[in-house]
């Protein structure tokens, strides 16, 4: 009795705890908050549970199996199979095109059977990075290294692709499978894997063609290709997905799901994946639900349906994107939509739409429209990035055009309200759009990979120095890097200049990102100068690695610091107090356009996340050396064996420059006055007596060899 109590004392402090930080703690609706509402949140979207068609057909098939037996009595490995299962699996491989079914209780089962069981140790999984959790747990039980690209962008996939190559010579010489885990359409955004042209990259980047490419047609079964039968058979494909997974939640609005792949990959899975050996198989209730559904939308009722939903998902675009007031909102961020560009020129969409709020506004968004009956959902943090929060809206087949018209006209009335209540002195950013260029202001190794990375999409990058023969010598290391990685047509000029330039980059560049030396004056001085001659709606950030842009305009005469925030390399988006929050956004949104991984700091902190964690590396290790625990080769050598980094701490440290390092620690032990000072004294000492690592031929090692003999 008393250890129940412990332990709900335990859990309720905990979520508290988290729901204080605004973490995980999700709480779902009451059912008699949603009943009763026009359903725009379901994933019913071909409305057969709404409209009683699929309940019908459920009894149906009851009354044509009169002596089912409700249970299945068993695992599928001894008694639990049926030759109604065997029927329904075969029939269900010959309506997807493939060879052969696997049936299992749900998608998420599905997902993680088939990612624990089919790669194996050495194998390599690369996945979107927004694939959905059960391909998450069913990776982390599995033994197969994983790695993720940005989401939807070829670019990145190509790069993680070909890194995997380069390092790994079993990947190259095709000694081992490269998975690829794919959504056809993205469960919060709505929008569609763009499969054909990953497909190509894998072809041309692996010299053996060893990749495996599996997609999960949650969203997409049921509406669309022949006879429902998914995105993969519209685009006759199925060659080239070796195994697919179709759930039967969504759009067939039952449950269970499929995984459609070759008759050996159906017997690996039903011989060790855990979850389906050791579990129940699924009930005839279950299974004549899934016949049922496969039975309506495989008919003529089926592509009605279908089409009425693509009707309707029109309807909405049309009426959304239609509003006079639609540019300002958009403008303004105030709603975005991950599908605007795509929902023009793609014949058949995903009834998912999302709307992204600034912010802690989809809440607001949510309740003005659900006042009218509406019943929408709210995707917040953890499912989506916090940054990315939103209102996820689900066409359905059986939504009428006066609830569509009724569901936009209570969205656009919040939108307009929130661009009505924007103060007039607050800098909407609105002229950004025709300043499209970015100035980086430092032509030393970051400027260098900041202008490779910001020219990426066609932007136009101003890389000035005050030392004047740097930024020619980055435009030609940028172009290197280019040469290196052929697949981007859409290079944006670089423009190499001196300071002189910076009126006239500034008129055209919405973002600024000094990446001068890590000095706090020098620092000052050049933000103070870009805030003198960059009009209110450039956002000017600094790269810096170790101080806070608070600490960079403390004792500044800089008035207004709404628009300033660190934006470091790595990247780490951290603002100040004073930061507007749409700056975070929409610097998270277009870092990620760019191919950056961006992280938000959510509150100011001296260091960024990684610089901490990196920080407390170096220091331990020194410490381990100063107390001759170890030497700096058994140090190092400790570090590469265990977390598989191809380089120690010292080697590391050696590359960055000491004298560099040293700025850093003494930083830290100037700020946080707990630490030990041992560590950087030891640098100190080092770096005092001229050894500063690579760069002056030794540090904690000696490169005198290597250098002579290149
Ligand atoms: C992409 C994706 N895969 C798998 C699942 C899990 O499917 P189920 O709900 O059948 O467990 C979901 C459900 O949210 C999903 O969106």
């Amino acid at each position: 009795m008393r250890q129940g109590q412990l332990l709900s004392q335990r859990l309720l402090t905990s979520m508290r705890n988290l729901e204080q930080s605004k973490g995980k703690f999700l709480s779902p609706p009451k059912p008699s908050q949603f009943e009763g509402m026009v359903d725009f949140g379901s994933n019913d979207t071909l409305s057969l549970t709404t409209s009683g068609a699929l309940t019908e057909a459920f009894l149906s098939e009851l009354k044509i199996n009169p002596g089912f037996k409700v249970g299945s009595t068993s695992s599928r490995i001894f008694e639990g199979g049926s030759k109604y299962l065997d029927d329904l699996e075969k029939d269900l491989a010959q309506i997807h095109r493939a060879e052969s079914a696997l049936f299992f209780g749900s998608g998420f089962d599905a997902n993680v059977a088939l990612w624990s069981t089919i790669p194996r140790e050495g194998d390599f999984i690369l996945h979107d990075e927004y694939v959905h959790a059960s391909i998450h747990d069913g990776m982390r039980r599995g033994k197969a290294a994983t790695d993720s690209f940005p989401h939807n962008d070829c670019d990145g996939f190509r790069r993680r692709l070909q890194s995997l190559v380069d390092e790994h010579q079993d990947v190259a010489e095709g000694k081992v499978f490269v998975f690829v885990a794919l959504e056809s359409w993205y469960s919060m955004d709505g929008d569609a894997a763009p499969v054909k042209e990953l497909l190509s990259i894998a072809k041309g980047v692996l010299p053996h063609q060893n990749a495996v490419f599996v997609i999960d047609e949650a969203h997409s079964s049921g509406l669309l290709g022949p006879r429902g039968a998914g995105f993969v058979t519209e685009l006759g494909l199925e060659e080239d997905f070796h195994i697919r997974v179709h759930t039967c939640g969504k759009a067939l609005s039952s449950t269970g799901a499929v995984i459609l792949a070759s008759s050996v990959v159906r017997s690996a899975l039903l011989s060790y994946a855990r979850n389906l050996i050791f579990s129940t198989a699924p009930s005839f209730v279950t299974l004549a639900a899934v016949r049922a559904g496969y039975n309506l939308i495989t008919s003529e009722e089926g592509e009605k349906r279908r089409h009425q939903l693509q009707k309707n998902i029109r309807l909405f675009y049309a009426n959304l994107l239609g509003d006079p007031g639609w540019a300002n909102i958009k403008r303004e961020e105030i709603i975005t939509l991950p599908t605007e560009k795509i929902q023009n020129h793609k014949a058949i969409l995903s009834p998912i739409i999302a709307l992204v709020t600034l912010p802690g506004k989809a809440n607001d968004l949510a309740e003005h429209v659900r006042q009218a009956k509406f019943w929408i959902n709210v995707a917040q943090h953890p499912i989506v990035p916090k940054a990315l929060e939103r209102v996820r809206i689900c066409i359905h087949a059986h939504n009428s055009v006066e609830e569509i018209r009724g569901l936009t006209r209570k969205i656009l009335e919040w939108a307009k309200s929130q661009y009505q209540h924007q103060p007039p002195s607050s800098p909407s950013w609105s002229q950004q759009r025709s300043k499209q260029a970015v100035t980086l202001v430092g032509a030393g190794t970051q400027g260098t990979r900041l202008a490779y990375m910001w020219s990426k999409l066609g932007t136009t990058v101003y890389l000035l120095d005050e030392i004047s023969d740097k930024p020619k010598k980055a435009l030609n290391d940028v172009v290197k890097l280019r040469f290196k990685n052929l697949s981007s047509e859409k290079w944006g000029t670089i423009m190499p200049g001196s300071f002189d330039m910076i009126k006239t980059a500034l008129e055209s560049s919405w973002l600024v990102i000094e990446c001068v030396p890590e000095n706090l004056e020098k620092k000052r001085a050049v933000l103070q100068e870009l805030d003198s001659h960059a009009s209110l709606e450039t956002i000017i950030t600094s790269n810096s690695s170790s101080f806070t842009i608070a600490d960079i305009l403390n004792d500044s005469e800089i008035v207004d610091r709404g628009r300033f925030a660190n934006l470091h390399s790595l990247v780490e988006i951290m603002g100040s107090e004073n930061t507007h929050l749409e700056i975070i956004t929409k610097l998270i949104q277009e870092t990620r356009a760019h191919g950056f991984d961006p992280f938000h700091v959510r509150h100011q902190s001296t260091g960024f996340i990684f610089n901490r964690i990196w920080a407390a590396i170096k220091r331990e290790s020194l410490a381990v050396l100063q107390e001759d625990v170890a030497s700096v080769e058994e140090i190092d050598s400790i570090y590469k064996a265990i977390t598989g980094c191809r380089k120690g701490p010292f080697e590391q440290m050696d590359i960055a420059g000491l004298d560099v390092i040293y700025d850093v620690e003494d930083h830290y032990t100037a700020v946080k006055t707990q630490l030990p000072v041992g560590p950087r004294d030891l640098l100190q000492g080092i770096v005092s007596s001229g050894k500063l690592g690579v760069k002056s031929r030794g540090g904690f090692y000696s490169y005198e060899e290597k250098q002579d003999s290149q």
